[in-house]
C-alpha cells in the first residue's frame, strides 16, 4: 500500500520518522530514550483527522521477511473510537503488500492489548520473562499491576 488513504475522516500515512509524535508513542513505550533508539531505523505511520494527530506506529525492520510493529499509540482522548484498529490494519496491509512474511509485536502479559492484536491474527510465539524488570529502569504499572513478562505475539502472512 503506497500513499495515502481517507477512510472518513480518518488519513494514514507514512510520515519521516524526525517528524514522529515522541510525545504520543511515549504512552506505549515509557521509556524515550528507547523510542529515540529505535526510530532511525523504523518507518513511522501517523493517523490524522481534521487535521489533529489521532494515531502514531512505527516498524522495524528485523530480518529478511520479518517487520516488528515498535510501538502504537492513539491519544487518551481518542481512543476507543476504533483509529488504533484502523492505524493497526493499515499497517498490517502495507507490509503483506510490501511483500513480508511476518509481522511481530512484544506487549505485557495482560490488558486489553492484548485482544487487541489477536482479534487481527496475533499469535503467541515466546515469553520474554522479566523483560520489563531487565529494560526499563523504574517498574511498569498498568491499572496497578506490575508488568514483569513481555509476551511476544507473531502474524504470520
Ligand atoms: C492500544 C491502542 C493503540 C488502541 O487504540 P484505540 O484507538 O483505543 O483502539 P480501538 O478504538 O480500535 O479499540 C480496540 C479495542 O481496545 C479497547 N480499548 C482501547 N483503549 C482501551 C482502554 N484504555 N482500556 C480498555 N480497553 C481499551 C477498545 O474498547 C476495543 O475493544 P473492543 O473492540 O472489545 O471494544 C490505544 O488504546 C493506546 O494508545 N493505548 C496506550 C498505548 C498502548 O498500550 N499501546 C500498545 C502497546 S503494546
Amino acid at each position: 500500500m503506497s500513499g495515502n488513504i481517507k477512510n472518513m475522516s480518518l488519513r494514514i500515512q507514512e510520515v519521516p520518522v524526525s517528524e514522529a509524535p515522541i510525545e504520543l508513542l511515549l504512552l506505549a513505550d515509557p521509556s524515550e530514550e528507547k523510542v529515540r533508539s529505535y526510530l532511525p531505523r523504523s518507518q513511522c505511520f501517523v493517523a490524522s483527522s481534521h487535521g489533529a494527530v489521532v494515531g502514531a506506529g512505527v516498524v522495524q525492520p528485523l530480518r529478511a521477511g520479518a517487520h516488528e510493529l515498535m510501538n502504537i499509540a492513539v491519544p487518551p482522548r481518542h481512543q476507543k473510537c476504533g483509529h488504533g484498529t484502523a492505524l493497526l490494519k493499515w499497517m498490517v496491509a502495507f507490509f503483506r503488500e510490501s511483500g513480508a512474511t511476518q509481522l511481530e509485536v512484544g506487549t505485557g502479559t495482560f490488558g486489553y492489548q492484548l485482544a487487541f492484536y489477536q482479534r487481527h491474527g496475533f499469535r503467541a510465539t515466546r515469553i520474554d520473562h522479566d523483560f520489563f524488570v531487565n529494560n526499563y529502569p523504574e517498574p511498569v504499572f498498568e491499572n496497578g499491576m506490575q508488568h514483569f513478562d513481555m509476551l511476544r505475539l507473531t502474524l504470520r502472512y
